[in-house]
This record gives structure tokens, C-alpha cells and sequence, in this order.
């Protein structure tokens, strides 16, 4: 990572090197700790990315590495990237026999058309609505034909926006961006790749906002 990064990117990496200990230990278990539907539909991209063997599955803002190791125990040939440092490092302690790396979804050191899936859950939530463009064509870049990508994120009306300046009692600096599933699919169009699926779920328990997934692929 050099200086030249965008600051949104310096400073969602010092943020989540922050609190990723305790961002770990709050969400031990994405798999546990998800609704039925939610593991429904990453099962569905489980299977989907299984018909791309062995290209691999990038699981991009793979965080403390449980969607990663969920996604390896459906037999789905997948790495983990994050941002963070921190978060690798502790993915890979947690999960020694998986491949984690530190880079940024707009910008992978991948080569072209070499993934057979992209799985990302809450973390374009990080990326600015103007960054968004560039960051699907990047997926659309390292996509094998034919490979599918799924997103999560919490949904917003229009383009909310929110910056976080504490959590889990430690000083950070972490934005988050709050879109519809329309604004997302169409950035995802307008990146070459076709729209596959669109879900909104209503909150449960104690989410506050709708989640959105968003299923796109590269035409094969
Ligand atoms: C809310 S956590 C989600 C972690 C995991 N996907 C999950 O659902 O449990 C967001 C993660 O995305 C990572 N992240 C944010 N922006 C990123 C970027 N541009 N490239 C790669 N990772 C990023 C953060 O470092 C953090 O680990």
C-alpha cells in the first residue's frame, strides 16, 4: 500500500486495523450468526462459483475470515483480501490452512479473467459512490466468463452517508455508504456485468437497516 492511495482508502484501513480485534470477537462466526436466507443465498453462489473449479473465489473485504471459511467448508476453492493488516492477520491465525492477503477491491493484483467468482459481504459499504464504477470494472476485469459476484450491504434510501468517529471504545475515522439495490445493480450494468438477482431482506433482530444482496455476472 503506498501513500498514494485515496485518503477514503488510508483511512478505512486505519479505522478497521483499529478495531479488528474486537470486530473479530463480536462476529466470530459470519455463518452462526446469519438468517437463513442469507446463507441461503450465499449457498446458491456457492454453487454457482463450484461450476468455475478451480478457478478460485476472491472473498474481497474477507474481514476475520469466517465467509471465507464458510464458503471453503460448501467446497468452493477461495482467498480472502482485505485492507486491513490486522484483519488478515487474524484470519490467518484463525484459519491457518486458507489464503488470506492484504489489497483493495479497487485495485486487486489479480490477473485478468482468473477469478471463477467474487463474493464481497458489507464492505463496498466502504467505497465512495464515485469509486464505485471503477471498482466493478475491476471485478468485471479479474471475472472469469461466465463467474458470478454477490454482494451484501445494508440498504439506504438514495446515497446515505455516514461517518463513524468511535466504535468499540476505539478513535477511528470509518464512512459508510448507504445504497439501494437499484443504484448498486446499476453501477454493476454499467460495468459490463448482468444483473442475475436483486433481494432486499427486511431487519431482523437488532439490524437497523434492510439488507441488500445483489447477484451479477459476466456474460460467458
Ligand atoms: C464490515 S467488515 C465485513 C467483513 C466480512 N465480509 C463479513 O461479512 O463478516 C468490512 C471489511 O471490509 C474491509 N474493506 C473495506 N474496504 C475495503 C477495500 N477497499 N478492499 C478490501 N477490503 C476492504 C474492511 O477492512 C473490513 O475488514
Amino acid at each position: 500500500m503506498t501513500d498514494m492511495q485515496p485518503e477514503f482508502l488510508r483511512s478505512t484501513r486505519t479505522s478497521y486495523d483499529a478495531i479488528a480485534p474486537a470486530y473479530a470477537e463480536a462476529f466470530p462466526d459470519w455463518s452462526a450468526d446469519s438468517a437463513p436466507l442469507d446463507r441461503s443465498l450465499v449457498a446458491a453462489f456457492a454453487e454457482l462459483a463450484r461450476e468455475h473449479a478451480p478457478a478460485p473465489v476472491a472473498d474481497l473485504g474477507s474481514g476475520p475470515g469466517s465467509v471465507t471459511a464458510h464458503l471453503h467448508a460448501l467446497g468452493v476453492p477461495v482467498f480472502g483480501v482485505d485492507l486491513s493488516p490486522r484483519m488478515v492477520a487474524l484470519a490467518r491465525r484463525a484459519y491457518p490452512d486458507l489464503r488470506f492477503h492484504v489489497g483493495s477491491m479497487t485495485s486487486l493484483d489479480l490477473p485478468d479473467e482468473t477469478l471463477g467468482g467474487i463474493i464481497a459481504l458489507y464492505s463496498i459499504i466502504h467505497v465512495p459512490t464515485e469509486h464505485l464504477a471503477a471498482t466493478f470494472a475491476e471485478f468485471h476485469r479479474v471475472l472469469a466468463p461466465g463467474g458470478h459476484v454477490l454482494l451484501a450491504f445494508q440498504s439506504g434510501d438514495g446515497d446515505d452517508h455516514m461517518r463513524l468517529i468511535e466504535r468499540f471504545g476505539q478513535e477511528i475515522s470509518l464512512d459508510y455508504h448507504w445504497r439501494t439495490p437499484e443504484t448498486v445493480a446499476e453501477a454493476l450494468t454499467g460495468a459490463g456485468l448482468l444483473l442475475h438477482a436483486r433481494v432486499l431482506r427486511e431487519p431482523a433482530g437488532e439490524e437497523r437497516r434492510p439488507r441488500a444482496f445483489v447477484l451479477a455476472r459476466k456474460r460467458p
